[in-house]
């Protein structure tokens, strides 16, 4: 069955098509036919050979298709249950331990970007129902990080104020996931037209971080003085200082990623004084995975999809994501 391959050193040339067996279940497995995947920050880095991997790698830690065979003792899973993979296939729930978060598909794994997978039942969960195997595969990385810093960590409430930064995949559930917690949110975009599409998406107020440097004063100034509540931190080094400036007394910040610096130095004193909660966060649990769906189902939520590419395309896509244009995810099917 067709995959796609990663080349050692990396680089979107050293993508190429190949194949990868399909085999028979065995106890407590499934074998999944996919048809979706989405790109994520992480997945970029694989390709670029940032992140060091095997030779002949299968990129990507997205997936979602329709069970075509059942293995012995699963209960969970029928033939033809459309299915979205997890993103640490170990991590089933409670707390992580370093183990359980070690065999991510796409990095230390073979991912997902291939026709055909057979691998243990609890590397799937059920897909949202109404949703194209595409739309699924966001939530495994990008939608699970969204929820499990507003909801599973922030225990968002109605009234919170929530700050996001950029229009990428992480953000743009997170806008969602606030706005139907009934959270105010404050987003902030590098690009006019990107700032409508937030508007549009229920953004209660949008700051543009290129044209105003203290866009974390001025969120606060939104709020009236008081600070938001939650930030869902994902440039890291070089805009921590403004989340602090934004957050409220108590304030709590999940930080995800760093796209605007990997070190740098923090302004303890404001943490301090402010008593800000600030926490790293990497993905989440199967559980929380299965609790993130049936809320989306319950509140009728859709990914924001930006373009769709075929699979042997796929360093086409990641073309897409590097020239940070996109608005939401970038998805692949086949
Ligand atoms: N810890 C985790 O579990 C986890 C999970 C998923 C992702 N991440 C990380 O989170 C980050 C975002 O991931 P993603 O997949 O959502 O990426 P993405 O879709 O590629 O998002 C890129 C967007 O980030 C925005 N951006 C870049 N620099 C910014 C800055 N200085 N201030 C504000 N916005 C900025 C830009 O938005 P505009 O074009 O609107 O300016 C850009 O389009 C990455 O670092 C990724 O590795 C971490």
């Amino acid at each position: 069955m067709k995959a796609m391959r990663l080349k050692k050193p990396g680089g979107l040339d050293n993508i190429f098509v190949a194949s990868a067996p399909a085999a028979t279940p065995g106890p407590g497995e499934i074998t999944v036919r996919l048809h979706g995947s989405s790109l994520n920050f992480h997945d970029y880095l694989v390709v670029k050979g940032m992140i060091p991997v095997e030779e002949d790698r299968i990129p990507m830690s997205d997936g979602a298709g329709v069970v075509t065979a059942v293995g012995a003792d699963v209960t969970e899973f029928s033939e033809g249950d459309s299915v979205v993979s997890t993103f640490f296939p170990d991590w089933h729930g409670g707390e992580p331990t370093v183990d359980l978060l070690r065999a991510v598909p796409g990095d230390r794994a073979d991912g997902y970007a291939r026709e055909m997978v057979t691998a243990r039942a609890t590397s799937f969960t059920q897909a949202p129902t109404g949703y194209s195997h595409a739309e699924a595969a966001t939530l495994t990385c990008a939608g699970l990080t969204a929820w499990r810093a507003l909801v599973v960590i922030g225990n968002i409430k109605a009234g919170d104020v929530v700050l996001t930064q950029g229009t990428g995949g992480v953000s743009i559930f997170a806008l969602q996931f606030a706005k139907a917690a009934g959270a105010t949110v404050i987003s902030t975009t590098s690009n006019a037209d990107k700032a409508a599409r937030l508007k549009a998406l229920g953004a209660d107020h949008v700051i543009n971080y290129k044209d105003d440097a203290e866009w974390g004063r001025t969120a606060k100034k939104l709020t009236g003085g008081r600070g938001v509540d939650h930030v869902v931190e994902i440039g890291g080094a070089g805009t921590i200082e403004q989340s602090m400036r934004a957050s409220r007394l108590g304030g709590h910040i999940s930080l995800i990623g760093v796209l605007a610096g990997y070190a740098g130095s923090i302004n303890t004193a404001l943490l301090m004084s402010m008593q800000i909660r600030l926490i790293g966060i990497t993905v989440g649990a199967r559980q929380h995975q299965q609790d993130m769906i049936r809320a989306i189902e319950a509140n009728g939520i859709k990914p924001v999809l930006d373009q769709s590419f075929p699979l042997t395309m796929l360093a086409e896509a990641f073309r897409r994501q590097e020239s940070g244009q996109h608005f939401g995810k970038i998805i692949v099917e086949w």
